[in-house]
């Protein structure tokens, strides 16, 4: 019986010490949820080992790898956590992303957000015209909607859902558009709706009209 009371004793004690020690976590956790993005943290860790493809700065001078500067941290991190957990399809994503944690993340995307876009250039003269109604307009009669509505009518997007578009490179834009239509990147409906019924001309043009879109 005594060794039972010991016993018993014993188990209070160990678990008034837990819910001493869970009253004494419970804040701190809070604390580190709502804590800010580590800036400093953010650029060293992109620096070793994103800068490689996606530039010292973010504005990438590849065009299969997107520009990432001044994006909506939002953005950023929705897109790592979606190619580490597969939602967003890419190989070489997936593995980049696979080594980093929430807080990585969020440290990169906002560091990557105070980095200045740099604009870039339509090309191709005979489409961009037609790539800049598809983009104010979209295609009335086809029931495509106008681009402009969602990213905002000079590209910078409308935080924290509709990502910045202008500047970037037409042949990563146009990747992208290509994976929603054809169900390659399947990480957001609305744009899969909106891809579906575009065509590769559609395509090339409002990708190049975006490139130089400021
Ligand atoms: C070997 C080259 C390479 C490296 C290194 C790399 N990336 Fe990427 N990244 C890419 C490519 C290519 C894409 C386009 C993927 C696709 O087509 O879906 C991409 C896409 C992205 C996107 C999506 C952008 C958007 O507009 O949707 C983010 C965010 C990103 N990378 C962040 C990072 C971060 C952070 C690191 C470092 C931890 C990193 N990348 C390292 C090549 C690279
Ligand atoms: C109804 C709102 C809506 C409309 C209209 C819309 N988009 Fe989007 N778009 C989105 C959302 C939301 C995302 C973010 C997807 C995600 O979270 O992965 C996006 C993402 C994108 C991306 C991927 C950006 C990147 O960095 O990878 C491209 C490219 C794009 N949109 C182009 C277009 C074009 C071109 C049009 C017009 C033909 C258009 N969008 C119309 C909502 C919209």
């Amino acid at each position: 019986m005594k060794l039972l009371a010991s016993l018993l004793i014993t188990a209070a004690l160990a678990a008034s010490a837990v819910s001493v020690f869970a009253q004494e976590a419970a804040p701190k956790a809070a604390a580190a949820k709502v804590a800010k993005p580590d800036l400093a943290k953010g650029e060293a860790s992109y620096t070793a080992v994103c800068a490689a493809c996606h530039g010292a700065d973010g504005n990438s001078g590849t065009p299969a790898n997107p520009k990432l500067a001044q994006q909506h941290p939002e953005y950023l991190v929705k897109q790592l956590q979606e190619f580490k957990s597969g939602k967003r399809a890419n190989a070489v994503m997936s593995g980049m992303a696979a080594t980093l944690s929430p807080d990585d993340m969020k440290n990169i995307a906002y560091w990557l957000s105070s980095k200045a876009a740099k604009p870039g250039f339509a090309k191709d003269k005979e489409l961009v015209a037609l790539g800049e109604s598809i983009y104010r307009g979209g295609i009335a009669e086809r029931q495509i909607s106008a681009c402009s509505g969602c990213h905002s009518p000079n590209g910078a997007g409308i935080p924290v859902q509709y990502p910045r578009l202008s500047g970037q490179h037409a042949d990563y834009t146009a990747a992208q558009l290509t994976g929603f239509r054809d169900g390659v990147r399947k990480n957001a409906l609305q744009m899969t709706q909106v891809a579906a019924k575009l065509n590769d001309r559609e395509i090339k043009a409002v990708s190049d009209y975006i490139a130089g879109l400021r």
